[in-house]
């Protein structure tokens, strides 16, 4: 074996391009998902955890920065944190909306935010910790890919009814999350890390994923009495489980490619065509030297 493949940590083949996005969120209704208030606060449960979600992925990879010794990976690591950190701070804005609406924005990103501030404290003085950390990441990073592959291949079906501001965000966020899919995978296994642990925690956090999106989802309902309404869990159960949205079946394929033996994300959601995905989204776009 060569030293130059005996180095090699990264296997991302494509370009990690960060950019600026700047949506205007300043006329989104309050039920800016085809006015239907499950689907509207279930995409408001998942905005929730993404400020101080995709801070703690940041923070998981850097606590293996200085184990990594491919100068490739080094720079993708860095790509995906100002990635991860733009996407964050656009949620933060986007999340103002729904404020204004009165529901309780603030109170469920604090509960977020402390959790997972805990962990990575935790991380700091325990090796099991910052590697779960890690494998977490790995996971979500995986989930999240899932979701942009079908946000990029069915939009017409993803996102009918929904607000264009809005949309083009979620088309934007899908790019750059395909963009650096395999990132995390790569730290995770440059340093170590064990593919049956990592299978054993996609099953624990998808499950706590789902679990906590439907909550906080719950919370906001109850806060305007769409809890007592019929419709709003015929709304509910068609858009998880019918088609044509039918979003956990839509992403069960994709997700269980995790398990397969010999997984790479880089293997994966190649065929997307990203280039006029952006030009749909360009109005919203600005260089990245303004990052
Ligand atoms: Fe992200
Ligand atoms: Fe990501």
């Amino acid at each position: 074996m060569s030293t130059l493949a005996a180095s090699q940590q990264s296997f991302t083949d494509n370009l990690i391009e960060v950019r600026k996005f700047e949506p205007d969120t300043s006329q989104v209704g309050e039920y800016y998902f085809d006015n239907d208030p499950f689907k509207t606060h279930f995409m408001n449960a998942m905005s929730i955890t993404f400020p101080e979600g995709e801070r703690y992925f940041l923070r998981s990879v850097l606590a293996y920065r200085d184990e990594i010794s491919d100068p490739k990976l080094h720079e993708e690591i860095q790509q995906f944190c100002a990635q991860e950190a733009q996407h964050s701070l656009v949620h933060m804005k986007l999340n103002e909306s729904p404020k204004r609406f009165g529901y309780p924005m603030d109170e469920v990103e604090s509960f977020v935010g402390k959790m997972l501030r805990a962990r990575t404290e935790a991380g700091k003085k325990s090796a099991a910790w910052r590697r779960y950390n890690l494998a977490v990441t790995v996971c979500l990073e995986h989930f999240t890919a899932v979701l942009a592959n079908q946000v990029l291949k069915k939009p017409e079906v993803m996102f009918n009814g929904l607000d264009p501001a809005i949309r083009s965000l979620y088309q934007w966020h899908a790019v750059e999350e395909i963009e650096h899919r395999a990132v995390a995978f790569d730290v995770y296994k440059a340093t170590g890390g064990s593919g049956l642990v990592l299978r054993l925690v996609m099953l624990t956090t998808s499950l706590m994923f789902l679990f906590s999106s439907l909550r906080i989802t719950y919370i906001f309902l109850r806060k305007k009495g769409n809890t007592k309404r019929l419709s709003t869990w015929k709304s509910g159960f068609s858009y998880l489980f019918l088609p044509p949205q039918a979003m956990l079946f839509r992403i069960m394929p994709d997700w269980l490619t995790f398990f397969l033996p010999g997984f790479h994300p880089s293997k994966y959601h190649r065929d997307l065509d990203t280039t006029s995905v952006l030009e749909e989204v360009g109005q919203y776009l600005r260089p990245a030297d303004t990052v």
